[in-house]
């Protein structure tokens, strides 16, 4: 009942006001988020990677309302497209781009969104890594997925995400499951209508192995975005049936979550990487979490009753 609730809240700038100040939210934030600064980031992928992980970063950001925001998005992932060149881990440590931050949204938005993430993804070949499509919500699908289209053209190595609580993402992943596609596999974490999506978690669970058989049958390299152990088992079993090696998909976590099994993933020769996100614009994110699991937000509950 309170995740649609604190969906809704994730898109109210009234809360994004109280929440920002409520005291104990900011070491809350931090089991999320690497740290606001591109410094803090570059730490957390170094000690990610002396860990075995490899990474994708997101320069926290969404639904900006000003053209010049998205010149500043855009700013920002190229300091940090520079930033990884530097590093040298090439497709170990790669972007990941909410298109709605590079104005997705505004009028206009769909030229304008690839013209912002064009240069991006050039940076990201020159540092010999890529970037992949964030999926926002269910409105943004058919543009985001043309632009993959448009930069993949140029860009071969260009990723986007699917959700399996989408009616047609079925249909997506069999579309992209050809040779050189690269998907990451989500359950999906906005709130959308019943006109859309599937409403129970049951319908999205079996969803989502549905477009997990889809991606391990197919010829793309699927990245499997979920913390959850039941697909994960699914994943290595499916996995050894279409005879995929395991250099052949990789699994995907958010960065604080399930570290464990994080490291367990690598100990057993697994490819992890970790969805690492940074910047100062994290309170969607952050009340994305909190809907996703009520453990989250019992953390934060008792932390604002401890004060
Ligand atoms: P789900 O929330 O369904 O939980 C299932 C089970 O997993 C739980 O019962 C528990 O056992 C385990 N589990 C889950 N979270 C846990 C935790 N914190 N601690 C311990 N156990 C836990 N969404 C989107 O719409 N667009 C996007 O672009 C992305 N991108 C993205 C990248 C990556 C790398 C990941 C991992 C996820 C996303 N998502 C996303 C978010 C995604 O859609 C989804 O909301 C969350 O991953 C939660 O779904 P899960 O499959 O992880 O488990």
């Amino acid at each position: 009942m309170l995740g649609p609730v604190l969906l809704a809240a994730s898109r109210s700038d009234r809360m994004r006001k109280i929440v920002a100040a409520a005291p104990v939210t900011k070491p809350v934030v931090e089991r999320f988020v690497a740290g606001e600064q591109l410094a803090d980031a570059v730490g957390a992928v170094r000690e990610l990677d002396a860990r075995g992980m490899e990474v994708t970063l997101d320069f926290l950001g969404e639904d900006i309302t000003d053209p010049a925001e998205a010149l500043r998005t855009r700013d920002n992932y190229l300091r940090l497209a520079e930033a990884l060149a530097g590093e040298q881990l090439g497709p170990r440590a790669e972007l990941s781009v909410k298109l709605s931050a590079f104005g997705q949204a505004l009028p206009g938005g769909h030229d304008l969104a690839l013209a912002n993430i064009l240069p991006v993804v050039e940076a990201a070949a020159e540092a010999n890594t890529t970037v992949t499509l964030d999926m926002e919500d269910h409105t943004t699908v058919d543009s985001t997925l043309a632009i993959l289209a448009d930069l993949r053209a140029r860009f071969p190595q260009t990723g986007a995400v699917l959700q399996s609580y989408l009616f047609r993402t079925e249909d997506d992943c069999r579309a992209l499951a050809a040779a050189g596609s690269r998907v990451r596999l989500v359950k999906g974490a906005y709130k959308e209508p019943a006109t859309v999506a599937f409403q129970d978690k049951r319908e999205v669970d079996r969803a989502y192995v549905r477009c997990l058989k889809i991606l391990l049958a197919g010829e793309g390299y699927p990245m499997i975005g979920s913390h959850d152990p039941r697909m994960i088992a699914i994943t290595r079993d499916l996995a050894r049936r279409f005879g995929r090696k395991s250099d052949e998909y990789e699994f995907q976590m958010l960065y604080g979550i399930r570290e464990s099994e994080q490291e367990r993933l690598v100990a057993e020769g697994h490819r992890m990487r970790v969805y690492v996100p940074y910047g100062t614009d994290w309170y969607g994110y952050f009340m994305r979490r909190l809907a996703e699991r009520p453990a989250n937000l019992v953390f934060f509950l008792r932390s604002l009753a401890s004060r």
